[in-house]
């Protein structure tokens, strides 16, 4: 069953084109790494994926409609870039942060009730993090703040999860933690990830399909077949142009 199709998709900042007729299709339950250099329009793509930009040619279907036509975004988790630059002091406990994103099932007086209070729970129980749940955002480390947001993200039981570099600033072992709880969402509970990431070598042992970005091209493998040391190479030698080796 394909969850996400992006056919022939192309999109322009003024004049200078980001995203350059690229079209990508997604299986239910596949994990995708889109991988690549700074500027390369992964996180553009990513917007419209979520309806945040609007392409200039092309569509992108989510469980077969029209991102402009999907009313339900509680199906669609996604962390973006910008999510962890909150301000650190910002007042707001976990079960506060969750609970913001269930705010359509709240009816109109916002009112929790412990049916909602469970969901929560089962939430943060899914990143281990139950026991956070009155703590102050502000106060937990890198690492936990982003099992919040997962949890946040989970809450609503979405089936496609869009991560764009959430592990930017967290250390090791937060990210291996990270990886650990996104790989058991993708294989137990059968959700289709895609992930931006930087670190390919972490990334492949997670991610089934990885697609390489190059300056607004896109261009799928199998992660089986997919060659990581030419890959690491074209990016510290920048003399090597990623570009030809797409050519087969
Ligand atoms: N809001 C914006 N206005 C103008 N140019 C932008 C904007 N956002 C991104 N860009 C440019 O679009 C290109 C692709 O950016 P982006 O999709 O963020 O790449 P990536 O996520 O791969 O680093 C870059 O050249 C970037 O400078
Ligand atoms: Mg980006």
């Amino acid at each position: 069953m394909i969850v996400l199709e992006i056919n022939n998709v192309n999109f322009s900042y003024d004049d200078e084109k980001v995203v350059d007729d690229i079209s990508l299709a997604f299986d239910k339950g596949d994990f995708a790494a889109f991988v690549g250099p700074n500027g390369s329009g992964k996180s553009t793509l990513i917007k419209m994926i979520t309806g945040n930009l609007k392409p200039d040619q092309g569509e992108i279907k989510i469980f077969d409609q029209l991102v402009n036509r999907v009313k339900d975004w509680t199906k669609i988790g996604y962390i973006s870039q910008q999510v962890r630059d909150f301000n650190q002091s910002f007042p707001a406990t976990v079960r506060e942060i969750i609970a913001s994103n269930l705010y359509g099932k709240m009816g109109i007086i916002k009112v929790m009730t412990s049916s909602l209070e469970s969901e929560i729970l089962q939430a943060l129980k899914l990143v281990d993090m139950e026991s956070f749940i009155d703590r102050k955002i502000g106060n937990l480390s890198g690492g936990q703040q982003q099992r919040v947001f997962i949890a946040r993200m989970m809450v609503n039981n979405p089936d496609l999860i869009l991560l764009d570099e959430p592990l930017v600033g967290v250390d090791i072992k937060a990210q291996d933690d990270f990886y650990q709880i996104i790989g058991d969402i993708n294989h137990n509970l059968g959700k289709t990830v895609i992930m931006v990431s930087h670190d390919v070598n972490l990334i492949s042992k997670e991610a089934n399909k990885i697609v390489c970005f190059d300056e607004g091209k896109a261009f799928p493998h199998q992660s089986n077949d997919f060659d990581y040391d030419h890959y690491i190479e074209g990016l510290r030698d920048t003399s090597i142009r990623i570009i030809p080796e797409h050519g087969h």
